[in-house]
């Protein structure tokens, strides 16, 4: 360990230890974790071991972010371990910061972050594993997604809004999680949903590679239209993925389905046509036995209402919540929603200053963030400002 960063590493050790002994009755996982009472990082030889050397067969994916590997502790405890492609740009400082962070964000409807390993050239992240491993699994095979039955999937889309509430309003700083998406939110083994890879953006100094995230895991389905275009960020960017999701859960298909036709291709145009048409429960997964049509009512106007492009117009999470566990909460009725993707043709007519820094870094104002340097305008999108040339753009 680096002499300079001994005040960041007993800090962190701190937040470590404190992690560990709330996770683990026994306190085992201490052994694996460090030999050292001193330290609580995962020693490089350790996950080494619990990976097979990160054995291919041990590895559970890979994003944008870098691969995951299983890995299983001496003390027989399974974990996730997540190697990340940091950039030279990143100091150990940062990183120890951010990790700081991460594990004091806590919330049963968030994967559990166990520690890091900093050694070598690598950084790793070590998380709790979840045996049902994510959404997409279930949801996307057509033998699986029978298991999610009705209620299930209901549950399911509350439990995400509970967990992207707590990361927009409750956490220790907000958190936006910019990668919200089926394959990031994983399932325990009671198919309790838990969001995963958030904050791991915070880890990166800068918005190229992250966008890079997109590319290569082919989440652009997800964004939304002022992130994709202009890199304006938001609470509310992460409210469009999430209607996306919702729409995904309750169709139990993907945002985009070349394979459905042109009429069904893409997700949130067809949701948006039905609704217009009256007739959105179309939408809802054929394969399920048995459903709630006013539940799967909520849910599709609410994936519209998230949906819309105009920023000021889609709900905050709060919002969100109170729309999926209030009976007596009248949902608003949604307007066209905006187009996903990061390549389209948009013609705005209104725009409004916005402040933004020049470090080349992302600053937070009130759940604000411009990532960009180039523009010290943000456009402030309308729906009736705004036309695009193809649905099908920008995937
Ligand atoms: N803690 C975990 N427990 C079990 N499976 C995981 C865990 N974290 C990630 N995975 C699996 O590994 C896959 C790859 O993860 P990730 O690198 O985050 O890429 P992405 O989210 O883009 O698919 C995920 O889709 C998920 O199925
Ligand atoms: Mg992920």
């Amino acid at each position: 360990m680096p002499r300079c960063s001994m005040g960041l590493f007993s800090d962190i050790c701190s937040c470590l230890r404190r992690r560990l002994s709330a996770t683990t009755s026994d306190g085992s996982a201490a052994d694996d974790a460090e030999e050292d009472s001193s330290s609580l990082f995962y020693k490089l030889e350790t996950l080494q071991i619990a990976t097979n050397f990160f054995s291919e067969l041990n590895q559970l994916g890979h994003g944008g972010f870098g691969p995951v590997y299983k890995g299983l502790m001496s003390n027989g405890q399974e974990v996730a371990v997540k190697k990340l492609s940091l950039t030279s740009r990143q100091g150990l400082k940062e990183f120890t910061n951010e990790v700081k962070l991460l594990l004091r964000v806590q919330h049963k409807n968030l994967v559990m972050l166990l520690g890091c390993c900093v050694e070598g050239p690598e950084k790793m992240l070590v998380y709790e594993y979840l045996p049902n491993r994510s959404l997409d699994y279930f949801l996307f095979d057509k033998k699986q997604s029978p298991l999610l039955d009705w209620r299930r999937r209901f549950y399911i889309v509350k439990g995400i809004a509970r967990g992207l509430l707590y990361l927009h309003e409750e956490a220790p700083e907000r958190i936006i999680h910019r990668d919200i998406k089926c394959s990031n939110i994983l399932l325990d083994d009671q198919l309790n949903p838990k969001i995963s890879d958030f904050g791991l953006a915070r880890l990166f100094p800068g918005e190229e590679t992250h966008l890079n995230t997109f590319r290569i895991s082919g989440t652009h389905g997800y964004m939304a239209p002022e992130y994709a275009i202009h890199g304006y960020l938001s609470v509310k960017t992460d409210v469009f993925s999430f209607g996306i999701l919702v729409l995904e859960i309750v169709s139990g298909r993907k945002n985009h389905d070349k394979l459905l036709g042109a009429d069904k291709a893409d997700l949130l145009n067809y949701a948006w046509r039905s609704f217009q048409a009256e007739k959105s429960l179309e939408l809802v997964d054929a394969s399920l036995d048995k459903y709630s049509p006013e539940e799967a009512a909520i849910c599709i106007r609410l994936g519209l209402l998230c949906c819309q492009a105009s920023v000021v117009e889609r709900p905050d999470m709060n919002s969100v919540h109170l729309m999926l566990s209030s009976d007596s909460f009248s949902l608003p009725v949604p307007g066209k929603p905006g187009v996903h993707g990061r390549v389209g043709h948009w013609t705005t007519t209104t725009s409004t200053a916005f402040t933004n820094n020049t470090n080349g870094t992302s600053t937070q104002t009130g759940g604000t963030t411009k990532a960009s340097t180039s523009s010290i305008f943000m456009e402030e999108y309308s729906r009736n400002s705004m036309s695009y040339s193809s649905i099908d753009e920008g995937r």
